[in-house]
Formats: C-alpha cells, sequence, structure tokens
C-alpha cells in the first residue's frame, strides 16, 4: 500500500513538523570533524519542501553510538551536524538544548516560526529512544503537529521511539504522519530492483562478515544470475573450502556461516582469481597472489588486477548491478584499486547500478563515481534488511495514502 508523502499533509503553513532523519554520519575519531554528508544532504529536499510550504521543521536523529560516558561522547553532540545543515540550507539552524526533551526545548519549539528549523539534540542521549518508550514518544510529539519519516537509514531499528512510538503518538494526537522524499525514492527503487530487474541481475559483494549477512546473501542468490564475491568474505570462502589463506585472519563462526554456501561456488558464486596478500608485519611489502597460497606471515589486502578485470567483464554486460560491501582495504591508497575497479565499471556500465550504503557508499563517493551510479543508498543495516524483505514497523506507522 502506498504510504502518505510530503503532498499528502495538506496545508503546512503554520505547521511544526518533526522530521526524523538519519544524520548519523561518520566522523574523524581525532578532530570530531563530520567526514561524510551524504546523509545530511540527502534530507535536504525533504526540508527544503516543508520550508517552502510554509511549516516550520524540527529536526531530529541520532548520532554513533552513546555511552553516556561524556569524554567519549564528546563528538557525539548535534552541534557539528547542525551547523552543517545550516550551511547547506543557508539559513541559520538552532539546536534546541543540551537534552533531547525537557523545559528548554518545548520553549525553543514554541518559539519556532515558519521557515525555521530547530535541531534536536542526539535522540540516543535520552535512554529511552532505544527502548521504543512510550513517554518518551508522547514528549517528542508533543513538540510539533506533522511527522515525517525521512531517515531511510534507520527504518529498520524497530527499538527506536523516534521511529516507532512517536509517529504512533502522533497518530493518536490526530496528527498526519508521511514519508520524507529520500524515504520514498529509497523505496521505490530497491522494491523496483527486487520486482523487476533488469536482466542479467549481477551483485557484487564484499566487506568483512559473511555471518551478518547470510540472510541478504541467500535472498540474492534466489534473484541474481551470478554473485562475485570480494573483500574479507572471500578468505573465508576460501578457507572454508580448504584453502591456506595464510596470515588472513578468519574467524571460526565465519567459516561456520559459509559452510552451506560452499556449493554455489563455481555456479552463481564466484571467487575471484588473484589477489593482492601484504606483509602482516609491514605493509609495504606486498605480493601479487595467483593459483598459490597466501605466505604465513602474509594476509590478503585486496582483489588482484585479473579478478578485476574479470568482474569488469561481467559488469559491462549486466542489465542490473548491485553492489555492498568493498572489495579490499579501500581506506588505504596502496590496497584501493580493486574496490575503485569496482566502482569505475559500474560507472561506465550501461546497466541499472545500484549501491547499497555504509562504507560501499564512501568509497564509490571517495572515489569520485557516486554521480554516475543509477543509486546509492543512504542504508547500511537498513539497505540490506530492506532487500531481505524484512518489514519495518517505522513504516507501518506512516499513514497509507
Ligand atoms: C546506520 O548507520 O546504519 C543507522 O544510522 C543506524 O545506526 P545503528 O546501526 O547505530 O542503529
Amino acid at each position: 500500500m502506498a504510504k502518505k508523502q510530503i503532498s499528502d499533509l495538506g496545508d503546512l503553513k503554520g505547521k511544526k513538523v518533526l522530521v526524523r532523519v538519519d544524520f548519523n554520519v561518520p566522523l574523524d575519531k581525532i578532530s570530531g570533524e563530520i567526514k561524510n554528508d551524504r546523509r545530511i544532504r540527502g534530507a535536504l529536499p525533504t526540508i527544503k519542501a516543508l520550508l517552502k510550504a510554509g511549516a516550520s521543521v524540527i529536526a531530529m536523529s541520532h548520532l554513533g553510538r552513546p555511552t553516556r560516558d561524556a569524554v567519549a561522547d564528546k563528538f557525539l553532540t548535534m552541534d557539528k551536524v547542525a551547523e552543517r545543515l545550516a550551511d547547506l540550507l543557508e539559513i541559520s539552524v538552532a539546536k534546541a538544548g543540551n537534552t533531547v526533551v525537557g523545559a528548554e526545548v518545548t520553549a525553543r519549539a514554541a518559539a519556532l516560526q515558519p521557515g525555521e528549523v530547530l535541531m534536536l539534540e542526539n535522540l540516543r542521549f535520552d535512554p529511552r529512544e532505544q527502548k521504543n518508550d512510550a513517554e518518551f514518544g508522547i514528549l517528542v510529539a508533543a513538540l510539533g503537529n506533522a511527522y515525517v519519516n525521512d531517515a531511510f537509514g534507520t527504518c529498520h531499528n524497530d527499538k527506536d521511539a523516534s521511529m516507532v512510538a512517536l509517529p504512533m503518538r502522533m497518530k493518536n494526537n490526530g496528527f498526519p504522519r508521511a514519508v520524507g522524499f529520500l524515504v520514498a525514492k529509497e523505496l521505490e527503487i530497491i522494491d523496483a530492483l527486487m520486482a523487476q530487474p533488469k536482466l542479467p541481475l549481477l551483485a557484487v559483494m564484499g566487506g568483512a562478515k559473511v555471518s551478518d549477512k547470510i540472510a541478504f546473501i541467500n535472498v540474492l542468490l534466489s534473484k541474481v544470475d551470478q554473485l562475485l564475491i570480494g573483500g574479507k568474505m572471500a578468505y573465508t570462502f576460501l578457507k572454508a573450502q580448504g584453502h591456506d589463506v595464510g596470515g588472513t585472519r578468519v574467524a571460526p563462526e565465519e567459516l561456520l556461516a559459509a559452510q552451506p554456501l560452499l556449493h554455489h561456488i563455481g555456479g552463481k558464486i564466484q571467487l575471484p582469481v588473484d589477489y593482492l596478500a601484504a606483509k602482516s608485519s609491514d605493509l609495504n611489502e606486498t605480493k601479487h597472489i595467483v593459483n598459490e597460497a597466501i605466505p604465513a606471515d602474509f594476509e590478503g589486502v585486496d582483489i588482484g588486477p585479473r579478478t578485476v578485470e574479470v568482474y569488469s567483464n561481467r559488469i559491462k554486460q549486466a542489465g542490473t548491478v548491485i553492489w555492498n560491501g568493498p572489495v579490499g582495504w579501500f581506506e588505504k591508497p596502496a590496497f584501493s584499486k580493486g574496490t575503485r575497479g569496482i566502482a569505475e565499471a559500474m560507472a561506465h556500465s550501461n546497466a541499472v547500478t545500484i549501491v547499497g550504503g555504509g562504507e560501499t557508499a564512501e568509497a564509490v563517493e571517495q572515489f569520485g563515481f557516486d554521480t554516475k551510479m543509477t543509486h546509492v543508498s543512504t542504508g547500511g543495516g537498513a539497505f540490506l534488511a530492506y532487500v531481505e524483505g524484512k518489514p519495518f514497523q517505522s513504516l507501518a506507522q506512516i499513514d497509507d495514502k
């Protein structure tokens, strides 16, 4: 059933719209600076449309995983995010206070004028947020009179009060609830991808853990013509097959997770044909591995050039390519050639190209290919869960058209 969108909210003049966004952006560990503001930029169309329609916006998000330790959490306040949002919107954005709810926040929300934006403090600074606490939902709901979910990256979190208890309360208060442009676009693209992909459908997967992605891999295997593997999980499959992966660390639970998939190798699942390995004690010393075991003091760090060529040719012939997980240690320039090669092949192909969020999206953006893709998702876990077909409580709360 189609969900209400912003255009279905009626006259927004003078309304105070509570907008749940996912501004959980990557931060530099040392400086706390925002490393990538893609998720903030992704929510701009929604915020701008609401402001243009005469509403004011109360934006709210979590940031990171606060420990409730003042020192550890010092970078997780929303100040820098509010500043960046202000820069991007080219208007001032006030942060509502140092707590998520309370007298100061209530007063600031009440004083908000049409065309203004207020940013709540990190929702996870209040322990009730991740308990889907009804009382917390009531307190936040009291700040506005319409609700918009534009937080695709968080849509799979069924225990977040801002995603479930809050919109539930908005309904009880008689206020409308819609999805924003970003959520609408993500759902539309992934729905089309799963229902009627342009064939052949090819998936590229990397990243570390098979165990985290097992449900996703199984759904892909039921749909795709071929699944090309890279990244750390390639060594898991190799080791599970009995090959020597030298000094590459593979956890026992990963080997276990890979077992039921082994019969697909050589069929739907394709493993790399060569690798780049680096000496564990001195990463500057590298070795091209083709048809041989990785030495004991070396570890696999990237797919090799032959694999890039093989995978790029497959990408060229595909109708749709879905990619999740870097195929190498791309943060290190010397080990980034594989991931860059996949990104480049996708950017130059005529296929429909979908990049699942998180690290893969960061890599594609870092290499400057993001605008060449059909879609780069803002969801990491949410992208995987939606492709898996998991029902989202957060979306169940949004009014049907
Ligand atoms: C994400 O980055 O996947 C979302 O913002 C959810 O964050 P979480 O994994 O900390 O729940």
